[in-house]
């Protein structure tokens, strides 16, 4: 029900329903957040102990060393005890785990019994392989099961997943396994993607030439096209699975690894101010309450639920809430293989009507883009099942909210912003259903988490005032650094406010307490959702033969929220061509994957740089879009 307002007027609130206010379980959200705000530390202890451990920790928080915190110190854990073994002595064993559509529309289900048994055997085949405890394991596949299910094998052994997203492609991949030194890689021959197969397998053979520490590959097999394999190195997935080492009685049970809590759990690349993607590091304790308390109140979860959070397993989003914390919450998810217009665009409401789907959680890009297609493909589903609707990655435009809200959830379901980040591991800013909502406000900071916007001298903005978004104390899902690079984690997150953790957004808050996000503030892109930097892009130019020097930008675009606009300087000898062009965009997918494709190239001569030699971005962007330039003092010519 809507109280007053447009698309423009930022007092618009959307109160819940009654009904959604007598069925919520968090009936008094505001006592919680108080609850919280007494003594953070305690509220995160006592969610803690919702959760299975080994051995309890002396520590709750351990902030000797600022900023490298340390939560739940000296407790015993795997997440795995939680996202699996523990549900195996309850009727949840019984319940359907994850249902998978693949995009040709066939299905395969796994209770949470059938799921354990894969990922024991698959854990098997991986110590027999020699990975161990704390080794690097990189996983390169399509949207299908295995994926999580090599992510919970290697969790279950102690081994430390870096999963790359099966849309990145050759460099990307290279990059990240030379940096994470993983000893195995575990892709597919290729994977289906809008009725077309994408190439895996030959794509991590080149990425392998690049990057030298890679003993084996377990190859999956999904579209079944021949690929090559290397003797004694490459493996077929389905093989290994029906080896002795996997079929054996007892094979399909394997000890799951009792770790320290701070233990990492994970890597996850993602893209910074540098050219250099960094990886950053969640562990087992810490990451397990934060997920699983954040989805628990913001989504209100019940036994009942058929979830879908339409991201890919690849990012933090698919980490933390297509694989963990529903696991954990022995919730029933759905991961569906292909895009969202295939063949029709009606393709994801037909899901939600055939597999009764009552949480739907997907990023505004996609929505944006469904939205073009008009109301008719959802209208002509049954979509009743949903109860409430979720929202990640970017700013969601009030238009789209409320096509979201109307057409989708039938104005019923609460729609739930979440603001966090690959770093934050769990959502930070969010309602719960009992809340009042502002479209396109991700609202209040999550019990437990302090959030302010603060002027560049360090003092709080006022009320509607831009400003930097920092998070104020630590929190337990929050990244442990970055792989190899306490400096660069010191330097970029910690140093600007001391104490304070710098997310790298710019936002306002309103006076009733409400965050609005209004973007980065650095040179990350977020393009259809997907994190980019500029940096990673223009080396990807570079590294072409005929580009001497490349700037890129991005230029707010309808449904992506950004396309990436590249502006290149060729080499002597070289001259601005139709057929260049397109080979450049050709060469920067695949260097870096279909995602990173600039939409516009323009050849200069020259580009705007500061007296010490940066690229000016902020110019060539104002230019671009015909903004005025503003402080041009630094420009060197
Ligand atoms: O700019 C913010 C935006 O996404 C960035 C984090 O990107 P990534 O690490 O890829 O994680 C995305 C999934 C958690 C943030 O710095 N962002 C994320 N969620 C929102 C958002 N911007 C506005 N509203 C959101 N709900």
């Amino acid at each position: 029900m809507e109280r007053s307002g447009n698309d423009q007027d930022r007092t618009a609130v959307v109160v819940p329903s009654a009904q959604v206010r007598q069925s919520s379980r968090v009936k008094d959200y505001d006592a919680l957040r108080r609850e919280a705000e007494r003594d953070p530390v305690k509220f995160w202890e006592d969610r803690a102990k919702e959760l299975a451990w080994y051995a309890p920790w002396d520590k709750a928080l351990d902030d000797s060393n600022p900023p490298f915190y340390k939560w739940f110190v000296g407790g015993k854990t795997n997440i795995i005890l939680n996202a699996l073994d523990r549900h195996q002595a309850t009727a949840t064993r019984n319940k359907l785990a994850f249902i998978w559509e693949g995009e040709s529309g066939e299905i395969r289900t796994l209770s949470f019994f059938a799921l354990n048994r894969e990922v024991c055997q698959f854990a098997n085949v991986l110590k027999s392989m020699g990975v161990h405890k704390g080794d690097r394991v990189t996983i390169y596949l399509p949207r299908i099961l295995e994926l999580p299910i090599a992510m919970l094998a290697c969790a279950k052994i102690g081994a430390v997943h870096s999963v790359v997203y099966g849309g990145f492609s050759v460099e990307a991949l290279g990059e990240r396994i030379q940096d994470s030194e993983s000893k195995v890689l575990i892709t597919a021959d290729g994977g289906f993607m809008r009725g077309k197969t994408v190439p895996l397998k030959s794509i991590a053979d080149q990425a392998l030439e690049r990057a030298g520490t890679v003993e084996h590959v377990i190859v999956v097999r999904r579209t079944r096209e021949p690929v090559s394999m290397e003797p004694g190195r490459d493996y077929f997935y389905d093989e290994l699975m029906g080896l002795p080492i996997a079929k054996a009685v007892g094979a399909t049970r394997c000890a799951t690894e009792v770790m320290d809590a701070e233990d990492p759990l994970f890597l996850l690349y993602t893209s910074g101010t540098t050219g250099k993607p960094k990886a950053i590091v969640h562990t087992h304790g810490g990451y397990q309450v934060g997920i699983a308390t954040t989805m628990n109140y913001a989504f209100d979860v019940r036994p009942e639920d058929r979830y879908w959070c339409a991201a890919d397993p690849g990012w933090i989003t698919g980490h933390s809430y297509i694989v963990y914390a529903p696991l954990i919450l022995g919730m029933t998810s759905l991961i569906y293989e292909g895009a969202p217009t295939y063949p029709y665009p009606d393709r994801w409401w037909k899901i939600v009507e055939k597999q009764g789907i009552s949480i739907l959680y997907a990023a505004p890009t996609a929505i944006r883009g469904l939205m073009r297609f008009g109301e008719a493909w959802p209208n002509r589903h049954d979509l009743t099942s949903l109860r409430l609707l979720g929202t990640v990655g970017e700013p969601i435009n009030p238009e789209a909210w409320r096509w979201y809200h109307r057409v989708i959830g039938g104005e019923r379901c609460p729609i739930i912003d979440t603001w966090w980040q690959t770093e934050t591991g769990s959502f930070m800013i969010c309602p719960v259903p009992s809340f009042d909502l502002k479209p396109g406000s991700a609202t209040k900071p999550f019990p437990g988490i302090g959030a302010q916007v603060l002027r560049e001298d360090g003092t709080p903005a006022g009320p509607g005032e831009e400003g930097k978004l920092v998070i104020t104390a630590p929190w337990p899902s929050m990244l442990r650094g970055i792989y190899k690079n306490p400096e660069r984690y010191v330097e970029q997150y910690w140093s600007t406010f001391p104490g304070k953790y710098l997310t790298g957004d710019a936002a306002r808050v309103d006076e009733d307490g409400y965050f609005w996000i209004i973007g980065r503030m650095d040179d990350v892109l977020k393009v259809s959702g997907y994190r980019l930097g500029t940096a990673e892009v223009e080396s990807a130019l570079v590294s072409h033969p005929a580009v001497s020097e490349a700037a890129v930008i991005g230029i707010p675009h309808e449904v992506k929220g950004n396309a990436i606009r590249a502006f290149v300087i060729l080499r002597a000898g070289r001259a601005p061509s139709p057929e260049l062009n397109e080979e450049l965009i050709k060469h920067v997918a695949t260097e870096m994957g279909p995602i990173a494709r600039p939409e516009k190239i323009e050849f200069v001569t020259a580009l705007p740089k500061t007296r010490s030699g940066k690229i000016m971005r902020r110019l060539l962007k104002a230019r671009a879009m015909g903004l005025p330039e503003g402080d041009v003092s630094t420009l060197e010519d």
